[in-house]
């Protein structure tokens, strides 16, 4: 049967980039215009350090799931970055050497100067490049201990729910399920609302809190750019796949889109619930 990848591409641009949670996300438009108050930080940083954390299990699934070894190894590039393993650029053995030794000496290993292009093939294991060791850090700066952060207990029911979703979806069996999230989660995480937190935060720290380091949120958003140069070629590939099966691909990808606003939605209600809303910035 011959395929139209042209007419999937008008598909996706529809029910993918279309998306509520990718044109119009009521949470994060607020929080980038907002007056922050220091709660709503701390409920946003508490509730997304549980969905990322959890997404490690769905990242170790996907790996595991992976239909090819260069697939295996691409899955596995970002979960071990995630981790802790430091990108390593491909450059001279000098230049290395020298970024080597720069990051040996600090006993913290700051998001805004490590690498965020590169292999971790190679790369060095440092604890405090762990992204969930980074977030431990932001956490501190609103009383927030290891045992607050990071773990399904510390959910609410619509971050769990978000968290379940990239499990059954993103880290599935099916080539079709998991291809389909993961290209859902790329288009959104491409979609700018890292852009948002960040000017948020920038000026929640310059009003309210001068030591917060936003370099998580800084980090993300230019790994997030990267990806998205490859995001068209990727799908060409998984579409002249024999698995292929658009219906099945689609129908993950939207329903993991809806897991993802299900999320943000909870945020927004949360402050809505908390009478947090009306600060917006004068
Ligand atoms: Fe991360």
């Amino acid at each position: 049967m011959a395929r139209d990848f042209e007419a999937f591409k008008v598909r996706i641009e529809k029910e993918f980039l279309g998306h509520p949670v990718v044109v119009d996300n009521k949470y994060c438009k607020w929080f980038a215009e907002a007056d922050l108050p220091v709660e709503s930080v701390k409920h946003m940083v508490t509730q997304f350090s549980v969905f990322s954390h959890l997404f490690l299990i769905a990242a170790l699934k996907k790996m595991i799931n992976a239909d090819s070894l260069e697939s295996y190894f691409e899955s596995k590039e970002i979960l071990m970055n995630e981790l802790g393993v430091i990108y390593r650029k491909k450059k001279s053995d000098e230049g290395r050497a020298a970024e080597e030794a720069k990051l040996a000496g600090e006993s913290a290993v700051d998001p805004g100067l490590v690498s965020t292009e590169g292999t971790v093939d190679g790369g060095t294991y440092r604890n405090m490049a762990a992204h969930f060791v980074w977030l431990l850090k932001i956490g501190e700066n609103f009383g927030l201990g290891f045992n607050d952060m990071g773990k399904r207990r510390h959910g609410t029911k619509s971050t769990v729910f978000f968290a379940d979703e990239l499990d059954r979806l993103y880290g599935a069996e099916d080539y079709n399920v998991c291809q389909g999230a993961g290209f859902a989660v790329e288009n959104w995480a491409a979609a700018g609302f890292w852009k948002e937190l960040i000017s948020g935060l920038e000026r929640f720290k310059a009003d309210k809190m001068p030591a917060l380091n936003v370099a998580f949120f800084t980090f993300h958003d230019k790994i997030e750019g990267q990806h998205k140069e490859h995001v068209w070629d990727e799908l060409r590939e998984c579409f002249d796949d024999e698995q292929f099966d658009e219906d099945v691909f689609m129908k993950a990808g939207v329903e993991m889109l809806n897991g993802v606003q299900a999320f943000w939605d909870g945020l927004y209600e949360d402050e809505m619930k908390a009478g947090r809303l009306g600060a917006a910035a004068a």
